[in-house]
């Protein structure tokens, strides 16, 4: 076991794309870390620095006590899964775990010992003289797993390792790697694009973003207090509601103003970002949680912020509902949004036209119809802030 240490990591590639800039991470002992981003924005880079396959432009990388920039991959005393899991086709899956040990000359009773032990703990015993060939998705990637922890290394990198199998078994296998990883307590490095495998499996998530480290923090703090504008539209699904609205002062209190309504700023909202006062006159993003918008038909102790549209989706998901509605507001367009936003045309489109599609998930029992205009109750306490112009929560 040992924590591994990035120190102003830089890596840039020989066509001069600077894919890694000065990333400074401290990733725990023992700790499970995601490094999560869209494709491009360097994660495969980090990892492939920290495993000894890509040079090290600048920076210090530490394993344990020792400084590893230029030491040999097999010299690091990691293990590394893919996405493709590299098994070798014309071995069995005994062969195949037991491969890397081998290779290290390890006594044939060890060998075997560590074979078993992992293939029991990964479910693979009855598997252990088939070839890759005759298995399903899902043991291949065990069969991967295996290979990677029969070398007791003190860490795991593991890019997309769960990519390649469809949706349920992903969601059966993220459970299986992170139990293991929690019996194993092995310091995990965890590439993934995907949000939800980063939110429901890590110790921590680091946010990458075009070669930058944004934000890192366990699931929930990033969840609750976004620091910028892209962490907030690309953790959560739905994604938080991010609307351009105007700042209005009126006596001791804030206002934000939206075609579709007025939502006061709360006084402990106000008390615990004061660095809203700065933009009164001004323009700020808000940013309104799914989760956070109710039917006021439904339960009765709701503030009066509403916000009002036209039902154009109702989504049943059987506990809740996704109500999307048209609304008269803005909707954020910055290269945080853009670059978060899965259609950035229509991004624009309704930027020019006023108007956003705001996605509220509400109780299963609300009679909201698709046509219907319907005003929703907004639950300002919970509302974000970031500066339109640097993307940044607005806190001090
Ligand atoms: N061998 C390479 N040579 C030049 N550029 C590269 C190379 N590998 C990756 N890149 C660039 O570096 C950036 C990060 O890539 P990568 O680390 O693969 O991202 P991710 O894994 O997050 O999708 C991208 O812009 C990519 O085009
Ligand atoms: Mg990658």
């Amino acid at each position: 076991m040992a924590a591994v240490v990035l120190e102003q990591l830089n890596k840039i590639y020989p066509n001069s794309s600077h894919a890694i800039i000065d990333l400074d991470l401290d990733i725990i002992d023992g700790e499970f870390l995601v490094l999560v981003g869209p494709s491009g924005c360097g994660k495969s880079t980090a990892l492939r620095m920290i495993a000894g396959l890509e040079d090290i432009s600048s920076g210090v990388l530490r394993i344990g006590d020792r400084v590893v920039n230029d030491l040999a991959p097999k010299d690091r005393d990691i293990a590394m899964v893919f996405q493709n899991y590299a098994l070798y086709p014309h071995m069995t899956v005994a062969q195949n775990i037991a491969f890397a040990l081998k290779l290290a000359g390890r006594p044939k009773a060890e060998i075997n010992e560590r074979v078993q032990h992992a293939a029991q703990t990964l479910q693979l015993e009855p598997w252990l003289d088939r070839k890759p060939g005759q298995l399903s998705g899902g043991q291949r990637q065990r069969v991967a797993m295996g290979r990677a922890i029969v070398r007791d290394p003190a860490v795991f990198l593991m890019d997309e390792p769960l990519s390649n199998l469809d949706a349920k078994l992903r969601v059966q296998m993220r459970a299986v790697v992170a139990r293991l990883q929690r019996d194993l307590k092995t310091t995990t490095v965890y590439v993934t694009h995907d949000q939800v495998e980063a939110m429901t499996m890590g110790d921590r998530v680091a946010v990458l973003r075009d070669g930058r480290l944004l934000q890192v923090d366990a699931p929930e703090t990033l969840y609750e207090r976004p620091a910028d504008l892209f962490v907030a539209a690309f953790i959560g699904s739905p994604a938080m509601n991010l609307l351009d609205v105007g700042l209005e002062q009126n006596g001791d209190q804030l206002e934000a103003v939206l075609n579709a309504g007025r939502l006061i700023v709360p006084p402990a909202v106000l008390a615990a970002r004061p660095g809203l006062l700065a933009y009164a006159g001004g323009r700020v993003v808000v940013g309104i949680r799914p989760e956070h918008l109710h039917d006021p038909a439904i339960g009765s102790d709701h503030g009066p912020a509403r916000i009002r549209g036209v039902v154009e989706l109702r989504e049943s998901l059987g506990a809740v509902i996704d109500l999307h509605l048209r609304v008269h507001a803005k909707p954020a367009v910055t290269t945080e949004t853009r670059q978060a936003a899965g259609d950035i045309e229509l991004l624009e489109r309704q930027a020019q036209v006023g108007e956003s599609v705001v996605v509220a998930t509400v109780d299963s029992r609300s009679k909201a119809r698709v046509g219907e205009t319907v005003e929703l109750v907004v639950d300002t306490e919970r509302a974000h802030f970031f500066d339109p112009e640097t993307g940044q929560a607005i806190w001090d």
